[in-house]
């Protein structure tokens, strides 16, 4: 017979984190965020990639063979900073990278907090952090995304151009219920779906059915619909009124910079692609911005807000709400890089976050 030792397997203790700072400005965001963490006492270890432009132009490679399994296999989340490089006009190493963690890992929740921390943050007049709290649910594996198309023609007079808009009933489905699972699990009243049924009937009326059906499990959340020009405007009229809102893949990614607007600009946002249960990836929202690069200016606290939201993701709520209050705090206290009203590098910013972090 065995003894109970035979089936003892040693269960990490700590959480693992894959970390690919990119390019640009993810070189010099993700190190001080990742300092940030520490000075936390979360209980991760951190492995970096080098995956980004420079690997690319060096010897080719954008992901190495049995990169996206080795990430789900090996770790627990996936910390990104940003890619995009001018020297690589195709971009395509981003895309495989970034779009390859999204749909190989099929990473179907794109989550977008959008929290104003300081009323001066905000571009609108007189609103406060109250009037500015909801979240971006966005489908973040089909639509338009889906590179499904082509040219008749090209080139010519005649050119014809098409490109597919992909809604699977499964991914609707699914990315619906992710939003009213959010609301429910975070204390959200309402759960917004926003689209433009009204001229894109087929797959708005997909849209449609599956959000009513969907919501009839979810008796105690409030339902509404809008349609998405009509919601930037309310976004901007009215935020207070927003909570939770679903929407499709082009309509998430257009309305989240216009979120990240009313909190302070995109040095302040911060995202999580997610497929419960599975390994998950988190990201600032703002590019590898390179005119900026290398100058010590890139704001840090849109990543910093990340690994917060990574941290808690994880389930280390504790450490997750220290970092989020320090960056409050620094906030008010107008420790700050130069973009939202501030005069502190990026180091000296993240430093100051991580010193009271540790208090
Ligand atoms: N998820 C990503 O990795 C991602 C997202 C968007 C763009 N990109 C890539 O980034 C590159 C630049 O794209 P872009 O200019 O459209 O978007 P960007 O987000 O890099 O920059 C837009 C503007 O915001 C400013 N900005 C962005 N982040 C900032 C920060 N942390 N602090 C202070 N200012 C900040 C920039 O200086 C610029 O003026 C492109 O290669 C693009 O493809 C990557």
């Amino acid at each position: 017979m065995l003894s109970a030792e035979c089936y003892y397997f040693p269960v990490p203790t700590k959480k693992r984190i894959a970390v690919v700072p990119g390019d640009g400005i993810g070189k010099e965001v993700v190190p001080n965020a990742l300092e940030v963490v520490r000075a936390s006492g979360a209980a991760v270890e951190f492995t970096t990639f080098d995956w980004g432009a420079d690997r690319y132009l060096a010897d080719g490679t954008t992901v190495p063979a049995d990169g996206f399994p080795m990430l789900a296999r090996d770790f627990d989340a996936i910390f990104v900073g940003a890619l995009g490089d001018p020297r690589v006009p195709s971009n395509i190493h981003a895309k495989e990278i970034l779009l390859g963690m999204r749909f190989k890992m099929d990473l179907y929740a794109n989550v977008r907090p959008v929290r104003l921390l300081d009323a001066s943050l905000c571009p609108l007049k007189n609103a406060s952090p109250d009037d500015i709290n909801f979240t971006v649910v966005r489908e973040n594996t089909e639509g338009v995304y889906m590179d499904m198309g082509g040219n008749f023609k090209f080139g010519t007079p005649d050119e014809v151009a098409t490109q597919e808009d992909i809604n699977t009933r499964k991914g609707v489905e699914r990315i619906i219920r992710f939003a009213f699972e959010y609301a429910r699990a975070n204390g959200r009243e309402k759960v917004m779906m926003s689209g433009k049924s009204n001229v894109m009937t087929y797959a708005g009326g997909l849209w449609q059915r599956v959000f009513k059906e969907v919501a009839k499990e979810f008796s105690e959340i409030q339902t509404q619909h809008m349609y998405v020009d009509a919601l930037c405007l309310q976004m901007v009229r009215e935020p207070r009124s927003l909570d939770v809102i679903v929407t499709n893949n082009m309509f998430g990614d257009i309305i989240t910079d216009l979120a990240a607007a009313l909190q302070g600009g995109l040095g302040m946002a911060a995202s999580g692609n997610i497929h419960p249960g599975r390994t998950s990836m988190f990201e600032p929202v703002h590019g590898s911005a390179p005119l900026i690069a290398g100058k010590n200016i890139a704001n840090p606290m849109g990543s910093i807000l990340t690994a917060a939201m990574m941290l808690a993701h994880l389930g280390l709520k504790a450490e997750a709400q220290k970092i989020e209050s320090a960056v409050l705090d620094a906030v008010r206290e107008l420790k700050m890089t130069v973009d939202v009203g501030g005069s502190l590098g990026t180091r000296e910013c993240a430093q100051w976050i991580a010193e009271r972090v540790a208090k």
